[in-house]
């Protein structure tokens, strides 16, 4: 199985730092998760039933009628290798490195490309994989660059899949309301409550796509792929509007601040990238930093596997101390 952040336990057994006593910047998830009520005994008692509701608050949120609620939207980039035919597979460099490493296990032909070459690969491929906005680099596709790719797929039965797991704090890029509508029956997309919502251990997220792709991911998911109380909490979060708005306006703050605070770490030939959810910092001393971080009990996470792509993605502190204390390691590397 691949590594992500989040391992927090295991950077405490390494370095020797109580687990309590890490800044765990390792992952993009919202710091202030969604408060979630005491979820009602009733529900934790009955089976998950599809007419709960959880659909209608995720139809109105995401403005999309296609939906499947899954567990997280990791079941979807699981799951839909296994059941598209084989072809011929384009997945955007980098990304989240699930995606290639589930269509490569499928026996799919898989291929690379950078945002640049997007409209190259739809040229040629069956299927093209993209993250807006990307993680770890946080690059945008505008809607419009990507309904074209779409539309030059589906000329030759082809489709794209467009993984907006961090979309929510801009949902004005969002896909999901054409996805798999009669406009674009090939269009894809994903959608997570793990990011933006902050609720990544509820594991629930959507797929939207065409009744046929739905239905088959929903045979090879079996019954139940939510529990009864992930529903439930999921329900309210996207129905919370007003709490969806306070967010977004705290984002919209904090991640340029985030990015201000991190840039020295970089240069200024490649300067850091601010997602809504995390700061991406391209640097060749990625490794080195991580470990320099790790040392003050900061973790954040090191991309170093692609030479092309080596950097530092860091998620957002959450109280003032947390800004605090991410502020002072930033000091202390650039005194040292
Ligand atoms: C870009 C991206 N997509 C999808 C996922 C899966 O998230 P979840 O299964 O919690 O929805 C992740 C998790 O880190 C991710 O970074």
């Amino acid at each position: 199985m691949l590594e992500h952040g989040g391992r927090r336990r295991a950077a405490a057994l390494r370095y020797s730092v109580p687990e309590a006593d890490w800044l765990d910047l390792s992952t993009g998830i919202h710091p202030f998760a969604y408060p979630v009520p005491a979820v009602p005994t009733e529900v934790w008692q009955r089976l998950p039933e599809d007419d709960d509701g959880l659909l209608g608050a995720a139809a109105a949120c995401y403005g999309s009628p296609n939906l499947l609620p899954l567990a997280g939207s990791q079941q979807a980039i699981q799951g839909l290798p296994r059941l598209l035919p084989a072809g011929t597979v384009a997945v955007l460099r980098p990304i989240y490195a699930e995606h290639s490493a589930h269509w490569s296990a499928a026996g799919h032909t898989l291929q690379r490309f950078t945002a640049d070459g997007l409209e190259a690969a739809a040229a040629s491929a069956d299927t093209v994989v993209v993250c807006n906005p990307n993680n770890p680099d946080g690059a945008v596709f505008p809607r419009q660059r990507l309904l074209d790719v779409a539309a030059t797929l589906a000329r030759r039965g082809g489709r794209l899949i467009v993984d907006e797991a961090f979309i929510d704090a801009a949902p004005e890029f969002s896909l999901a309301d054409l996805a798999g509508s009669a406009a674009c029956p090939n269009l894809i997309v994903l959608r997570s409550l793990g990011k933006f919502f902050g609720l990544a251990g509820a594991r629930v997220g959507f797929l939207a796509a065409a009744a046929d792709l739905r239905n088959a991911l929903r045979e090879q998911a079996g019954p139940w792929p939510l529990a009864g109380p992930a529903r439930w909490v999921a329900q309210a979060a996207l129905g919370d509007r007003a709490w969806q708005a306070q967010t977004r306006q705290w984002l919209a703050a904090a991640s340029p601040r985030l990015q201000r605070l991190v840039a020295p770490l970089g240069d200024a030939k490649r300067p850091a990238v601010a997602s809504a959810l995390f700061v991406w910092l391209p640097t060749p001393r990625a490794a080195a930093l991580a470990e320099a971080l790790a040392r003050q009990a900061v973790l954040v996470r090191g991309f170093v596997d692609d030479p092309a792509f080596t950097g530092l993605r860091f998620g957002l502190p959450g109280p003032e101390a947390e800004w605090e204390r991410l502020t002072a390691a930033v000091e202390a590397l650039r005194c040292a």
